[in-house]
């Protein structure tokens, strides 16, 4: 600051120093034209016959001399004073022809001339001119000057300092700050203007911001809970978001996928040659396609649509993942089991027809015969009668408004009765039905359904049980859970084959099972009268030695 200042104040006094040596230097030249002149007059009254007279013209120099108020000497050839209108004047003259300065006076010597030849010499003294007032005239330039500058500096600050705060406002609102606001009570129009224009702008934007916020937001949450995985690819190929759906569908976290191209991250072929093809046709494609992720299958419906601008050209691609693996097990499922059903009710039919027919063909003459054929005839009946009953019980249980008649049930009061009907099926098997008495067991629970689990699990134990063997009941109470345990030293099961005991119509020896008299249909219905009552179902087997189904039920709370 203080720099600038002296700075200012050494160039004006450079041009105050300027000015004035110039102005001198102009009055000089005057000066000297005036001496000239008079110089001249001077030496065509005093020059004559080749000499310096002064006698007859000494009055016209004195009244001259007065008159223009200079001093007047003249001196001859040889430098000898022959006039002087102040009479003050040396003898002789020591100085060169010229014109200089001595103060505030100017000395003039001029030699005087006759047909080229120097016959004498002229002095005149005489004052300088000068301007007066011209140090009162470089006073006000300066403090004009200085005025000036202040003047500049309160211009350049009351602009710059609104226009250093508009900037540092602008700057803020690129940011995404917008909480600074321009005064709007200065006095200045101009920056008045820009400061209004400055608030207007900044609410503007805040409220394009907050809406975009809003927009991404909804977006995001739609985005994200559509429930089917996303996929964007932006117009060059490269991975422009993945959503969490997509992400827990494909069991990947993605990390590196973004900004990847999707050649390089996607793993299955056909989704890559999806995209390849949309970016191709530019026109929307959907395939149904099924993948291995992790150990398991699964089927997706999956679309890709392209996204065009308004000359058509491709600036991204959606695709679309719809995950249909549960409707297509289902699918499965149904159809596997009209299959099954139908099987299983043909066998019966068939036979019951076969015999049926050999007897009308004349196999009823035989009495023995009649009688076996007639008893095969009445255990296919049961046998279908019984498949019926299963799938009825099944249906039902499945229907989404089956209820519990829940109430407080004794394990052991089941358990019972329950042996009281299943103790003629062992003992004709010749097996072992012990019940290790313990717990009691009050559970939550539906007691005729109950009731339906352990007939189909402990008859289960006695039919997959050869002849001697064992089956084994306990009832173990746990703080919240009471535990049914029914174990066999029968066939047991592959461990492999466990999961899909409960599926409908699945046997693991079809043959002997179906011989045995039974469904497939038994375990289906346990597992779903376990889930109805909130129950576990736990199964331990060793193949050749026996199982152990373990049922988890909850305490009754009163
Ligand atoms: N305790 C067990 N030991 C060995 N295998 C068993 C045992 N319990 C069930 N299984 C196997 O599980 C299959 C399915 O049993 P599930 O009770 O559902 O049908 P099922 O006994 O054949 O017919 P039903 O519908 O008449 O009970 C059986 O066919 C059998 O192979
Ligand atoms: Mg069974």
């Amino acid at each position: 600051m203080w720099a600038r200042w002296g700075f200012v104040i050494v160039c004006m006094l450079f041009v105050i120093f300027v000015t004035n040596e110039v102005i001198q230097v102009a009055l000089l030249y005057d000066d000297k034209q005036t001496m000239d002149a008079r110089g001249n007059w001077i030496e065509s009254v005093a020059v004559r016959q080749g000499k310096v007279q002064v006698d007859e013209f000494e009055s016209s120099f004195s009244q001259f001399a007065k008159k223009e108020h200079i001093q007047l000497t003249l001196y001859n050839r040889d430098r000898k004073l022959i006039y002087s209108s102040t009479g003050k004047e040396k003898k002789t003259l020591d100085q060169i022809a010229g014109l200089r300065e001595s103060g505030d006076f100017l000395v003039y010597i001029k030699a005087l001339k006759s047909d080229g030849a120097k016959v004498g010499y002229l002095k005149i003294n005489g004052y300088r001119t000068s301007i007066v007032g011209l140090g009162l005239v470089y006073c006000l330039l300066a403090a004009a000057g200085i005025a000036l500058l202040y003047y500049r500096d309160y211009l350049v600050l009351s602009y710059a300092r609104p226009i250093r705060f508009a900037s540092r406002m602008v700057e803020n609102l690129l940011e995404g700050s917008y909480n600074m606001i321009a005064p709007d009570h200065v006095k200045r129009e101009s920056i008045l203007r820009l400061n209004l224009a400055l608030n207007r702008m900044s609410d503007a934007m805040h409220e394009i911001n907050r809406s975009y916020t809003r927009q991404q937001d909804s977006m995001t949450t739609l985005i994200e809970n559509i429930g089917n995985g996303l996929l964007f690819v932006d117009g060059v190929g490269r991975i422009n978001y993945v959503n969490h759906t997509f992400k827990e569908d494909f069991q990947t976290r993605a990390t590196h996928w973004e900004l990847a191209d999707y050649h390089e991250v996607i793993p299955y072929d056909e989704v890559r040659k999806m995209i390849d093809e949309v970016f191709e046709t530019k026109e929307k494609l959907a395939r149904q396609l099924q993948f291995t992720v992790h150990i398991e299958r699964k089927h997706f419906d999956i679309s890709c649509a392209p996204i065009l601008n308004k000359h058509k050209k491709i600036r991204g691609i959606v695709v679309v993942f719809h995950d249909i693996t549960a409707i297509k097990k289902l699918e499965n499922t149904r159809k596997d089991f009209v299959a099954n059903v139908s099987h299983e009710l043909k066998t019966p039919v068939t036979s019951l027809i076969g015999f049926t027919e050999t007897l009308l063909d004349g196999a009823r003459e035989d009495k023995e015969l009649e009688d076996q054929f007639l008893h095969i005839m009445l255990h296919e009946g049961r046998r279908l009668q019984s498949l019926i009953t299963d799938l009825l019980e099944l249906s039902k249980i499945e229907r989404e408004h089956f209820v519990l008649q829940w109430a407080p049930v004794s394990l052991s009061d089941v358990l019972e009765s329950v042996l009281l009907i299943l103790r003629e099926k062992a003992e004709a098997k010749k097996i072992k039905l012990e019940y290790l008495q313990g717990d009691e067991g009050v559970v939550a629970g539906d007691a005729f359904r109950i009731r339906q689990i352990m007939i189909n699990l402990i008859s289960n134990a006695i039919s997959y049980t050869p002849e001697n063997g064992t089956v084994t009941i306990a009832i173990h109470e746990r703080k919240s859970e009471a535990d049914l345990v029914i174990s066999d030293t029968g066939m047991g099961i592959e461990q492999d084959q466990i999961p899909r005991i409960f599926e409908r119509f699945y046997r693991v020896d079809k043959a002997r099972s179906r011989d045995s008299g039974g469904t497939g249909l038994g375990l289906a219905i346990v597992k779903h009268l376990v889930e109805a009552h909130d129950g576990k179902i736990h199964v331990t087997s060793v193949p050749g030695k026996g199982s152990t189904f373990t049922i988890t039920f909850n305490k009754s709370s009163t």
